[in-house]
């Protein structure tokens, strides 16, 4: 009998816990030096729609996401290789409180950093 595939989507919570996810990765970034400045100037609540929008798509979840590709999202704010680690730092400990399993954790680790590329213009 073949195991049944389950999605990242469905092993991190769905998307209620996913949204708790990006909410206190928003309360990260906001807090962490090196990128807080970033986001200064953005509306926190569409920001964070669009980032539980993209990782529901992105893991395998239902909906749609509706924003820009992560090249044209980032590709004019010149964001360093320290800024995308911190980032994924932020992401780590908003994993790390919401006691993601530690493979879930590596699977959402690799799809950010396959983005690095198209984030990283400097
Ligand atoms: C793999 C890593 C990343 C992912 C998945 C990601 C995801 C996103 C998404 C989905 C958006 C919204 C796009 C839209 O509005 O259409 C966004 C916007 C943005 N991202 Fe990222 N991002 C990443 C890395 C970074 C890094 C390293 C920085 C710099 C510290 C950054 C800074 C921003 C800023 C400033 C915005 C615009 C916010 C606004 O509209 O006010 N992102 N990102």
């Amino acid at each position: 009998m073949e195991a049944k595939q389950v999605s990242l989507y469905e092993r991190l919570g769905g998307r209620e816990r996913i949204h708790q996810i990006t909410e206190d990765v928003w309360v990260n970034h906001i807090s962490n030096p090196d990128i807080s400045s970033r986001y200064a100037n953005s509306d926190s609540e569409k920001v964070k729609a669009m980032v539980t929008d993209f990782v529901c798509w992105g893991t395998g979840g239902p909906g749609q996401y509706a924003g820009k590709n992560m090249l044209d999202a980032h590709r004019t704010m010149n964001i360093s290789h320290r800024e995308f680690m911190a980032v994924i730092d932020d992401v780590m400990r908003a994993l790390e409180k919401n006691s993601v399993g530690k493979r879930e954790q590596n699977e959402l680790l690799g799809l950010l950093m396959s983005l690095k590329n198209d984030v990283i213009h400097r």
